[in-house]
């Protein structure tokens, strides 16, 4: 069982959509996939139909650092189960948060929570993989759920805000959760994704600053081979409440299709050629070496 934790200091990079579309993919491709939902907007909870609404979510595992049934919802595709976000909002100081948020900071083992809820033998027997959807703003929710995973997954924008804040964002929130070392555990590898890549110049520019500099900071980020390109097919998907792998629609390019699997493939060797519906020969199975130079994808 691995568990990856998909992370960032910012909203609207991407998190949710990487979160949902690779746990479907996996799911797919024959893994028993688990949702988590930590994120106080509840996006990913809502993100596909709910075959089997369970009585509990998060809310229970945080307060009671297990995972029981009650807590596990099944969504609409098979072997995809989602631990829904139930924790109410508030606001405080003008920002929004959760009564969650300062329980786990009252406790002690604050960093460890979902951790060890989640490292358990009822989730190691009943799932291969497990997702994390995190809140876009550094807090203690983030900073459990980040230290659940082996590993870590940060979507980057191609545009120089996002890229610059990635950069200082990224290294304090691992900073902080270097911090749990005192505690004997510590983050896993990150993996920088970058998402949402247009065809201008501009984007392609930054895409290769963005390299460039994660060279420099070689051991603590790597980036992904694999870019995201731009394209309204993730916004589609998510409207029609699809894994945006199934949605059938003509692309030019690299399809979204082609893009998830070579993500999936990149993050978990061992899924390596397995196609979403089946296996394929490896006589069949496109390279992931011929996806396209960046920016000649989809449009967006
Ligand atoms: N590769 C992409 N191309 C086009 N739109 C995207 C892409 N990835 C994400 N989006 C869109 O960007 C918006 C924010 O994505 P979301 O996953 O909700 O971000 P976050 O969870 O980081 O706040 C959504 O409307 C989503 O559909
Ligand atoms: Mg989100």
């Amino acid at each position: 069982m691995v568990i990856l934790s998909v992370v960032g200091t910012k909203g609207g990079i991407g998190k949710t959509t990487i979160t949902a579309n690779l746990g479907a993919l996996a799911a797919d491709m024959g893994l028993r996939v688990l949702l988590v939902d930590a994120d106080i907007q509840g996006s990913l909870s809502k993100y596909y139909q709910l075959r089997r609404q369970a009585p509990d979510g998060l809310t229970s595992v945080v307060l009671s650092g297990r995972v029981a049934e009650s807590a596990i919802s099944t969504t609409a595709w098979d072997r995809l189960d989602i631990i829904v976000c139930d924790a109410p909002r508030r606001k405080f100081a003008g920002i929004e948060t959760t009564d969650l948020e300062q329980f786990i900071q009252g406790r002690i083992d604050a960093p460890m929570i979902l951790r060890k809820a989640l490292r358990a033998p009822v989730i190691e027997d009943n799932y291969d993989l497990v997702f994390i959807d995190t809140p876009g703003a550094q807090g203690p929710l983030l900073y459990t759920a980040a230290l659940a995973a082996h590993r870590l997954i940060s979507p980057v924008l191609p545009e120089t805000p996002s890229a610059r804040e990635f950069r200082t964002g990224t290294f304090e929130l691992l900073l902080k959760l270097e911090e749990a070392q005192a505690l004997g555990i510590g983050p896993g590898p990150l993996t920088a994704v970058i998402n949402r890549v247009g065809h201008t110049n501009d984007a392609r520019q930054i895409t290769q600053e963005i390299r460039q500099s994660y060279l420099e900071m070689r051991g603590l980020v790597t980036v992904a081979e694999t870019a995201i390109p731009a394209s309204v097919a993730y916004n589609e998907a998510a409207t029609a409440q699809l894994p945006v792998h199934r949605l059938k629609r003509r692309e030019r390019g690299v399809t979204p299709f082609d893009t998830m699997h070579r993500l999936v493939w990149e993050l978990i060797p061992s899924l390596s050629g397995v196609y979403a519906g089946g296996f394929y020969d490896e006589e069949e199975a496109p390279s992931p070496a011929a996806q396209p130079p960046l920016g000649e994808a989809t449009s967006a």
